[in-house]
């Protein structure tokens, strides 16, 4: 049963179609209720002062069309109907209103009437009650903990149906935007099952119940691909934090990632970005007076990590932005949703150095390695003189990633490749080409050039599927290009929250993961919520012979066919075609002696004498700030949607 809700966020492109309104014959000639047929008459008291009898209708319809449930919030209704239908006729269903609203008939409210189901199940064999009073929520939007209805109602013989299930509306926080957790609370918590939901997405539930319910965290692997943390879980905790990481690990992540920012005094630490105020408060702290305009980055200040010692970065609060704000660069849904993350832990957390990133790695069983990205070397060697190449080699030593078998867990990741030949040259870790832009092709000299210096390569999840606006029409070549190269394609970047996906993967992150996987053959997704993506891994469905309809992958353009040609989305530029010259880039500039700090308020210069004459010579700074405006996209596009909104 889908009910409207008025639910914004969803599209308005099937409006103009002209679908008709059905009868109840038209719909079972027409669609051909398979599994049942329900029949839902709300206003059966109302409709009676109308001289209109639901009733009378029902026993007369039921002739000629097969109805498997009836159900209605009035207890007059089904005395009425009761001893009208045949023995295998339909099943009764009362459904409950809020607990508050009076039932019309008896002039009872539905509270008073939840707590006598005795004389429920003297009218009716099933209930059908709305998510919350099974899981009621606090004001915060988080689960309390379970009533007992599922089980009191079983002991009086009544079956518990439950309302009010859509991916794009009303999860509880508990549920991290992942509508397949929240089926499974009410199917498979250890304690009780309701006996069915009714959706507005009824192909989410279908699979949580049949494809992963009552799976144990060591079920065997149905599909391996590499889950990749993006900032640890930070879909469930602030970003980079060592809580982040923690959870990673036990969301079953095989890789967990470092996006190395360096401090003042040349400590390498892991933060998502190289402006401290897109994710922590240090502008409520005393370092507020650290911002900078750095022109390289933005025309508006920022507090940048190398402007306070990792002393002074390690106490700062992290925080989380709402998520639209984190989104990738390449969501596609512009308004602002307010869609908050696990606020709770809004201030939750302490950031961590490499070295205890790395510790931390290592005393976990599960992971199979770390992945470490390294970005803006050329503007830190050159204005800062600060050597993040070097500090990420020296500190993988001391961690003792050092030896073959140590040093084999170990990716490096950048977008700019002589980072990455300078790390092949001194090291045997892996590495990783991450190609920033959106691409629909990448030339035979481009792919070569990649392996020069890469074994695997990062794009972004536009460039595996074209798009038609908001709607995926087809698939790129990409991954398949790449992967015909020996070289593994990692997507991402992977959210639960629907706004970040298309249409076509029906707010449903697990129907987005499995299409990039089954359809894509994509070999690792990057995601701020590891644990949806390694469940997918044990999901049943995946080892049978026949995939169920609702484990299929969606097939790119499956929705447009389903629009009259006037509400079609405009058509999109097509995206880059990457060739080698795109892909090469000059050496790295030498590390330069750092300049007199230009900051107010700095307590700390980098080690080493500063000296007066440090500039680098002119051409080398032309040439490092032509690389870092490459690099340096996302930091700036992070301050273009650094608004009010966001904060
Ligand atoms: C319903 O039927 C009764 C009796 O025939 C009549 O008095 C009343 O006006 C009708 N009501 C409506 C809304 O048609
Ligand atoms: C229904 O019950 C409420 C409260 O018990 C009472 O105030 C109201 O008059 C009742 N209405 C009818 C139609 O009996
Ligand atoms: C939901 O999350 C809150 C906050 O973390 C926690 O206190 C509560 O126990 C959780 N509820 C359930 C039913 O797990
Ligand atoms: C590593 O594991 C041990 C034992 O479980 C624990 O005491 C220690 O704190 C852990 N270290 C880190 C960095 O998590």
């Amino acid at each position: 049963i889908s009910v409207s809700r008025g639910i914004l966020s969803r599209t308005d492109r099937f409006g103009g179609n002209g679908y008709t309104i059905l009868t109840i014959q038209n719909v079972t000639e027409q669609i051909k209720p398979q599994g049942g047929f329900w029949l839902h008459v709300q206003h059966d008291a109302f409709y009676e002062q109308h001289n209109l009898s639901m009733s009378s209708f029902l026993v007369s319809v039921s002739r000629t069309v097969s109805i498997d449930f009836i159900s209605s919030p009035e207890v007059n209704f089904f005395k009425k109907i009761t001893g009208r239908f045949k023995r295998n006729g339909p099943s009764f269903v009362f459904q409950f209103l809020g607990k508050e609203d009076f039932e019309p008939t008896t002039n009872r409210t539905y509270g008073s009437i939840l707590s006598n189901l005795g004389f429920v199940k003297t009218f009716a064999s099933k209930i059908l009650v709305p998510k919350s009073y099974i899981f009621p929520l606090d004001d915060k939007q988080y689960l309390l903990p379970p009533t007992s209805l599922v089980q009191d109602a079983h002991k009086a013989g009544l079956e518990v149906y439950v309302s009010g299930f859509a991916n794009d509306n009303d999860l509880a926080y508990n549920y991290s935007y992942d509508p397949v957790s929240e089926y499974l609370s009410f199917v498979d918590n250890g304690d009780f099952s309701v006996d069915g939901v009714i959706s507005d997405f009824p192909m989410t539930a279908s699979a949580s119940i049949d494809c992963f319910s009552h799976i144990g965290r060591n079920a065997t692997k149905q599909v391996d691909f590499l889950v990749i943390s993006k900032n640890g879980a930070s879909g469930d905790f602030p970003g980079c934090t060592n809580l982040a990481y923690e959870k990673a690990i036990k969301d079953g992540s095989d890789v967990i990632d470092c996006s190395v920012q360096m401090s003042s005094d040349g400590t390498p630490f892991c933060l998502s970005s190289i402006n401290l105020e897109d994710s922590t408060m240090v502008t409520l702290s005393p370092f507020m007076n650290r911002a900078t305009i750095i022109p390289e980055f933005s025309s508006v200040d920022g507090i940048c990590t190398f402007s306070l010692t990792w002393p002074e970065i390690k106490n700062l609060t992290p925080f989380f932005l709402p998520s639209f704000c984190a989104a990738s660069i390449s969501n596609r849904y512009q308004s602002p949703y307010n869609m908050f993350r696990n606020p709770n832990e809004r201030n939750s957390g302490k950031l961590i150095s490499l070295s205890e990133f790395l510790e931390l790695a290592k005393n976990s069983t599960s992971l199979s390695g770390v992945l470490i990205r390294v970005e803006n070397t050329a503007y830190l060697r050159v204005k800062q003189g600060l050597d993040v190449v070097k500090a990420v080699l020296d500190t993988l030593i001391e961690a003792g990633y050092n030896n073959g078998k140590t040093a084999s867990k170990v990716i490096i990741q950048s977008t700019d490749s002589s980072v990455l030949l300078d790390f092949k040259k001194q090291s045997k870790y892996k590495t990783v080409y991450k190609i920033q832009e959106f691409i629909r092709d990448i030339s035979d000299y481009g792919i070569e050039e990649i392996k020069e210096f890469a074994n695997a390569v990062v794009i972004n999840k536009d460039s595996v599927f074209h798009y038609s606006g908001s709607f995926p029409n087809g698939q790129t070549n990409v991954v398949e290009r790449l992967q015909k190269s020996q070289l593994p394609v990692y997507v991402e970047l992977f959210q639960n929250e629907f706004v970040s996906q298309p249409y076509d993967f029906f707010s449903d992150a697990t129907i987005e993961i499995n299409t990039y996987i089954s359809l894509a053959g994509i070999n690792g997704i990057i995601t701020e919520f590891p644990f949806t993506a390694a469940r997918y891994k044990r999901n049943r469905c995946m080892g049978r012979k026949e995939t169920p309809p609702y484990m299929e992958p969606v097939k790119p353009g499956a929705l447009l066919a389903y629009m009259s040609p006037q509400s079609l989305p405009p058509a999109e530029a097509p995206n880059l075609i990457i060739t080698d010259a795109d892909v090469i880039e000059p050496p790295l500039p030498p590390v330069t002696e750092k300049v007199p700090t230009l900051l107010p308020g700095a307590s700390t210069l980098a080690p080493g004498a500063p000296s007066t004459n440090a500039q680098a010579p002119s051409g080398q700074i032309r040439l490092a700030i032509s690389l870092v405006l490459f690099v340096f996209f996302p930091f700036s596009s992070t301050y273009l949607i650094s608004s009010p909104l966001c904060s």
